[in-house]
């Protein structure tokens, strides 16, 4: 339904305003009180009515900076038309949250919501619209560096995960002014480019992409995302931006999008270097074509669409449909009745960085802190005990994480600061920096660490070499690092190795070094309480991998939900003797830490698990209950997950595919009956032809707490 007020706007509009609508420009172009037409604008051979006429903006923020922009624009706006101010607001905005790969080990959607909700209500009270967020992309390669932004490589993980972080952001529709819209990005698959490398090719088959891609997008777009951003890379040939069967077919006419298409940065412009456009002209009337409603910064749409709506009568009604959809957005955002969205200096004092924000973001790195290792219950540790801190990530702030623009590493407390307030007697000495080492410093902390009881090393990998154009062949630790690392593991004292990193790592020699192993990644604002209290054993780590850890680089691609070949190990000796298996010489085929791995300090077993019936249809879900037991004399938290697996198939069907799961927390000798549920529709898949459905047959369902659970119980399916 289109209100009055959009139709009657779109009446009077011009074709040039309604194409300013389809215009994304930078915050560069709007720094200074009068603008001239210089830098930006000149460079990009635009006029200042161009600059008037852009119907939104990206990356200003600020509640005054906000509010003067707005009012400038407003002065020049014909029909007083509001300017859209949009953001990468990924996992906080002043309070940074775990990085979203953090967030998913979390298992806890209630934690991705609360951090999207604080982000939004902090963002919206310093002017912001619309988020690019969240990026539900489905990983699997440690080597690109935005898998840091993803919740990781599982298809329903990262379904709950996406609907979460929309419903935290948007809140229910209509939005209120603590909300902001939220643009699932990056449709689609930008999360597959070929060996790791960053923008690289895509190319995976309709049917893989369906069968596991998919899922995630859809569920933030059922979730009421009200924007979806293009990604960069081809996917079936064609660049995503310009795709119209990836576009029209499947966005808008299978899943329903109803709302805002944005490029991705210049990604219309880039189409000429994938050379599936001639010249910036064509790439803008393939975008438009494809049904790509904003520009992001290519200046295709600001240059041609006036010429070629002239020209063609399909052009104009494809930007009006466009125009259109970029009003219904501004309407939803109330802009129209309040362009400032209630803005003020005092509103943004008192909603960013509070306590109760600070909170949140500290429970969310304690919940999403996976432990890896932790060999004669080195932890937790008596806070009296004599502890050696080093490492180059013990003393500094920056724990927060690629984008966190609005967060300040230097305010941040570093883990030496927030240890200090648990731990009575420690001494800090980095001992090496990132990647640079004097072996003079090296060996002063290895001699201190020879005094204390217990050494702790925070290693790992700055925030720059994670994110966005961070791909790496070597996901080692540094060699710096590592030295050091080895230096102290001959001292033979009790070596705890918290890791700080944004991807998976190759962590074999580290595991095999230390008794303990800590992963904290980007932990956020609050991170380095979060690693006292969990180094205290205050709280019990209760992340799991969202993402599986290799041996090494050359196991990656690998991820538990793959597929039987013809000749499969079996995972016994037999399999030395037999060479022609699906297998490496030189390496195991298994991970060195499992997708759904995370250890605790509490002692859990499933005692007893029981289906409802065996028999599942469409009015009958497969419900299983389970009764779990903490042994320990202390309260944990565990992860209870359920896989389930087809026995014979049309098309060939994942070893395990999760299906649910339940964070339990448990005090000491406690018992707890859980259960938890998965509907008929959850089991379907997707088929030769393309089309998901369930299959009747025989299936298995696994329970436990990892990706490698064995315990498992037949059931059949059955369409009614
Ligand atoms: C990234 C997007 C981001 C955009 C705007 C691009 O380079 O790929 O994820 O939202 O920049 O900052």
């Amino acid at each position: 339904m289109v209100s009055k007020n959009v139709q009657d706007l779109m009446e009077k509009m011009t074709i040039q305003e309604k194409i300013g609508q389809l215009i994304q420009l930078s915050a560069d172009f709007f720094q200074g009180d009068n603008v001239a037409i210089t830098g930006p604008l000149k460079e990009a051979h635009l006029g200042e009515a161009a600059l008037y006429s852009a119907g939104s903006v990206l990356g200003i923020s600020g509640a005054q900076t906000v509010r003067k922009v707005q009012k400038n624009y407003l002065k020049h706006s014909r029909l007083g038309i509001p300017l859209l101010f949009m953001a990468d607001v990924v996992h906080g905005y002043k309070t940074i949250f775990p990085i979203p790969l953090a967030l998913g080990a979390s298992f806890d959607p209630q934690v991705m919501k609360t951090a999207s909700a604080t982000a939004a209500k902090e963002s919206a009270a310093g002017g912001v619209h619309v988020t690019f967020a969240p990026m539900v992309d489905l990983v699997r390669d440690p080597r690109w560096g935005r898998v840091m932004e993803s919740t990781g490589e599982d298809p329903y993980l990262n379904s709950v995960m996406a609907k979460a972080a929309v419903t935290g952001f948007q809140g229910t529709l209509p939005l209120d002014q603590n909300h902001i819209a939220a643009c699932v990005k990056h449709f689609a698959a930008y999360g597959a480019p070929e060996a790791g490398r960053e923008y690289n090719t895509v190319d995976i088959s309709e049917w893989r992409f369906r069968e596991q891609y998919l899922s995630a997008y859809a569920a933030a777009i059922e979730a009421q995302a009200l924007l979806v951003m293009t990604s960069f890379n081809t996917l079936f040939g064609v660049p995503a931006t310009v795709n119209q069967h990836l576009m029209r077919d499947i966005l808008r006419d299978e899943l329903q999008f109803h709302g805002v298409l944005i490029s991705d940065w210049d990604a219309i412009g880039e189409i000429i270097h994938h050379g599936v456009a001639g010249d910036l002209q064509h790439a803008a009337d393939l975008a438009l074509k494809a049904g790509v409603d904003i520009d992001m910064m290519s200046f295709a749409y600001a240059k041609y669409l006036a010429k070629a709506a002239s020209l063609d009568p399909q052009i104009e009604q494809l930007i009006n449909e466009s125009a259109q959809r970029i009003l219904i957005l501004k309407e939803q955002l109330g802009l129209f009745t309040d362009p400032y969205r209630g803005l003020s200096t005092e509103r943004e004092t008192e909603a960013t960085l509070t306590t109760e924000n600070l909170d949140a973001a500290q429970a969310a790195a304690e919940q999403s802190m996976v432990l890896l290792k932790n060999s004669h219950h080195t932890l937790p540790l008596n806070t009296a005990t004599a502890i050696s801190l080093v490492g180059p990530v013990a003393d500094t702030g920056d724990i927060l994480g690629s984008w966190s623009w609005q967060g300040d590493p230097d305010q941040t407390e570093t883990i030496a600061d927030a240890l200090a307030k648990q731990f009575s007697n420690f001494t800090v000495m980095p001992g090496t920096q990132y990647h640079h080492v004097q072996f003079s410093k090296l060996n002063d902390a290895v001699n201190a660490s020879r005094q204390q009881e217990t050494i702790v090393a925070v290693l790992g990998l700055p925030a720059s070499e994670s994110g966005e154009a961070t791909s790496m062949t070597d996901i080692t630790l540094p060699a710096e690092q590592l030295t050091l690392l080895r230096g102290l593991a001959q001292l033979n004292k009790p070596l705890v190795t918290i890791v700080i990193t944004g991807r998976p790592l190759d962590l074999t020699e580290v595991d095999a070094l230390s008794d303990a192993v800590l992963l904290a990644w980007f932990p956020g604002s609050r991170g380095g309480a979060a690693i006292a209290n969990v180094l205290s054993g205050r709280v019990d780590p209760s992340g799991r991998l969202p993402m599986t850890f290799p041996r090494n680089i050359g196991q990656v691609p690998i991820y538990y939900n793959a597929y039987n070949t013809g000749r499969p190990i079996s995972g016994t000796p037999a399999d030395d003797e037999n060479k022609y298996l699906s297998k490496y010489i030189d390496v195991a085929n298994s991970p060195l830490y499992p997708f759904g791995f995370g250890l605790s300090y509490g002692d859990f077993t499933i005692t007893d698990w029981t289906l409802s019936q065996h028999n599942v249809t469409p009015d009958q879900p497969l419900t299983i209950q389970a009764t779990i037991h903490n042994s320990a004399d202390h309260a944990g938290t565990t992860v209870v997950q359920l896989y389930t697996h087809q026995q014979v198939g049309e098309t060939v069907q994942p070893v395990k595919q999760l299906q649910a799961f339940k964070k339990v927390s448990l005090g000491a000798d406690q018992t707890q009956t859980i259960t938890l549920t998965v509907p008929y529709d959850q089991l379907s898949t997707i088929h030769s032809d393309l089309h998901r459905s369930t299959d009747q047959g025989d299936y298995t369902v696994m329970l436990g707490f990892d990706s490698t659970c064995t315990a498992s119980q037949p059931f059949t399916v059955a369409h009614q």
